[in-house]
């Protein structure tokens, strides 16, 4: 089936067209420039550049793709989780899309879609997923780790997603673009914060930071622990006056870096490691795979300890390539496709929302 996928949550203008969970095309417009200055994602310039730019990204979509708009059989729409008024621009754009092809339309929840981006294959590539979209076994441990989100899913089929745990306070991602504006690295900070961990010599065990465990039962994350003593670290401990951090030389930055990567990584591996030993314990039996997807799945460290855990479990390992790790419309697009081949129809009134629907 040859699916359009529209993603506009945050601050990247996505669209991409899949075809049997293979990628013909996927153009992502970042507004990086446009929120730099201010040091975030401003949601007002957010929407309006969504508007001036969903057409054109869609048109590229499906000129990259090459086929022509009246083909498309179906669209998938991003419709949550995001900033509304982001939401709502590409929610608005599938829906007319959708109407005017007399094709039918659906959301797509845009954390399972992060789960779903390890399934695409690229057309005439072998990437990640060349099995495509059936090949899997469920029950499937899930992890998503992005700069919004940090949470952990049995998923039981494509379309039956549990959340099993989530972060309390800070996302993955947002705890290394944190620490990476604490380390006064360049935008940005996760990408920049990796590459620095990786600098030859830099020492992971220089620093012993905090890895949050939460309860012992706990499948939920915390990373704000890690990021404060992170700053603790760089500033001095305040009110502590023989608290004073060591001078800042390039040599412990790049430490800091490998220390606050390799505790931010067993955060995430802890929890997976408790999920497995507990199984899947509404579906019955053990996991048989297990998938991660997010913009943090890019990161080097992470990726390998994942394959190291999967490999120790014997569990097979769904992870996105390096281009479809952060946000993108082909994981929607993917989603999507397997959600409309299932029956399922979104109506005319499908609803943008702020949050993920669990
Ligand atoms: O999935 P994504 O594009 O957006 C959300 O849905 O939030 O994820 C973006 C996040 C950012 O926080 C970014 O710093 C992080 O993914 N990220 C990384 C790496 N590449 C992207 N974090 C650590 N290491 C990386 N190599
Ligand atoms: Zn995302």
């Amino acid at each position: 089936m040859l699916v359009l996928g529209i993603e506009t949550s945050c601050d990247e203008t996505a669209a991409s067209v899949v075809r049997d969970g293979r990628v013909l095309s996927s153009v992502v417009a970042s507004q990086t420039e446009l929120h730099e200055l201010y040091g975030g994602v401003v949601p007002e310039l957010a929407s309006r550049a969504h508007l001036e730019r969903i057409m054109p990204i869609v048109s590229r979509a499906i000129a990259d793709a090459g086929v022509t708009l009246r083909e498309i059989e179906g669209v998938a729409v991003g419709n949550r989780p995001g900033l509304i008024g982001s939401l709502l621009v590409g929610v608005a754009a599938a829906k007319a899309l959708a109407w005017s092809l007399s094709v039918p339309l659906v959301g797509v929840d845009h954390v399972h879609a992060h789960l779903f981006a390890g399934m695409l294959g690229r057309a005439g590539a072998h990437g990640a997923g060349e099995g495509g979209p059936t090949s899997i076994e469920f029950p499937a441990l899930g992890l998503v780790v992005s700069g919004g989100h940090t949470s952990l899913y049995l998923v039981q089929s494509w379309t039956e997603f549990k959340r099993l745990g989530a972060t309390i306070d800070d996302a993955m991602g947002e705890a290394f673009d944190k620490a990476a504006v604490i380390l006064g690295l360049p935008f940005p900070g996760g990408p920049n914060l990796d590459a620095l961990a990786q600098k030859p010599g830099a020492n992971d065990r220089a620093v012993e930071l905090p890895v949050s465990r939460l309860g012992t039962e706990s499948l939920d994350f915390s990373f704000s622990g890690l990021k404060t003593a992170m700053l603790y670290e760089v500033r001095g401990v305040p009110g502590k006056p023989d608290g004073a951090p060591p001078a800042m030389t390039e040599t412990r930055r790049a430490d800091l870096a490998a220390s606050f990567q390799r505790a931010a990584v067993k955060a995430a591996i802890v929890k997976l490691e408790r999920a497995i030993e507990r199984g899947p314990r509404d579906a019955g039996g053990a996991y048989r795979a297990m998938i991660a997807g997010g913009g943090v799945t890019a990161n080097s460290r992470l990726r390998r300890e994942l394959a190291e855990l999967a490999t120790k479990r014997g569990l097979p390992l769904v992870i996105p390539a390096m281009s479809l790790c952060v946000d993108n419309a082909a994981m929607i697009a993917g989603l999507g496709e397997v959600k409309l081949a299932a029956g399922e129809r979104s109506g005319w009134e499908l609803a943008a929302a702020p949050t993920t629907g669990g």
